[in-house]
């Protein structure tokens, strides 16, 4: 082999690793400003993924990437999910999980096995009314879970967690700290919406809880953030209030959990947004990370 083919072929194995580097970081597209056309260059272009179906639905779906949510306020990262399938499918290694990862294979199967149990469950009142269950969707190796309280109507109608306007916002604190939603993983204590949003009862969460436990244990996060008081007394259990709480490292059977306000309370309440960015401070700090400036969850506050 000439010098120059051999030096081609190394750039072409550091690229390659680099490449898979990434897709194991969840990344999926990487934008590259335009090069001149040279010969036989074929462009680049992000894996297709198909949408979800909107609707009433009993039944999961085999796991489905779904394309952005369409919100103009949202940034416009892809949010990979899988609709009333358990989130099986979220990061570009989990597009094929069983060919990235043996061990993740694993995973995603326990996902796709809770969300069809989720979608048959009718131990509570809430299923009377649901359209669709909302298992939760994320990575299957996640950093930080982020756990609310139960579908809202746009959740609800969706089949995902987080994508009304408390979504937006938790997507907002997600990027401010440096993360995608695809690299993060998202569940709430209850898997349907309460009728006219109210609380779940105390009945409907002990029902639900044993899902989210499943979830937990399969996903194995680093640690939790519990947003808002619902969150901190399904995991936690009786305690003191969430305003006492918050910034307070608590523990769910060996994984840290970090208290903090409800996105939905940050909506009413914008200056509150400045507590929880020292409370997903912490968070970052015991990721090990640096902590962004005060930047992209500040609008409003
Ligand atoms: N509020 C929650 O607690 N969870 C959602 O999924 C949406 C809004």
């Amino acid at each position: 082999m000439s010098v120059k083919r051999a030096v081609l072929a190394g750039v072409v194995k550091d690229l390659r690793k680099h490449v898979e580097n990434l897709r194991d970081e969840g990344v999926r597209v990487v934008e590259t400003t335009a090069l001149p056309k040279t010969r036989g260059a074929a462009p680049a272009a992000a894996i297709p993924a198909p949408r979800p179906v909107a609707g009433k639905s009993d039944q999961p779906r085999v796991a489905a990437v779904a394309a952005p949510v369409k919100k103009p306020a949202l940034p416009t990262e892809p949010l990979h999910t899988t609709r009333n399938a358990g989130a099986t499918n979220v990061a570009p290694r989990n597009i094929m999980p069983e060919a990235a990862d043996p061990a993740l294979a694993g995973v995603a199967a326990e996902m796709q096995r809770l969300a069809g149990e989720v979608a048959a469950c009718r131990i509570c009142v809430l299923h009377k009314q649901r359209t669709n269950t909302v298992p939760g969707q994320g990575n299957l190796r996640p950093q930080i879970m982020f756990i609310g309280e139960a579908p809202g109507a746009d959740e609800d109608a969706q089949g995902l967690a987080f994508v009304g306007r408390s979504g937006q916002l938790l997507t907002q604190m997600i990027l401010a700290m440096g993360f995608t939603r695809e690299q993060i993983f998202i569940a709430n204590i209850c898997k349907c919406r309460p009728p006219d949003n109210r609380q779940p009862l105390p009945e409907e969460m002990t029902a639900c809880l044993p899902f989210l436990r499943r979830q937990i244990a399969a996903l194995h996060p680093t640690l939790i953030v519990a947003l808002g008081a619902t969150a901190v007394k399904g995991l936690l259990g009786p305690t003191e209030g969430i305003s006492k709480l918050r910034g307070t490292w608590c523990d769910f059977e060996g994984i840290p959990v970090m208290p903090t306000y409800h996105p939905a309370y940050l909506l009413r309440n914008p200056p509150a947004k400045h507590e929880v960015w020292a409370d997903l401070q912490a968070v970052l700090k015991r990721l090990g990370r640096t902590a962004p400036a005060w930047t992209k969850m500040n609008k409003g506050a």
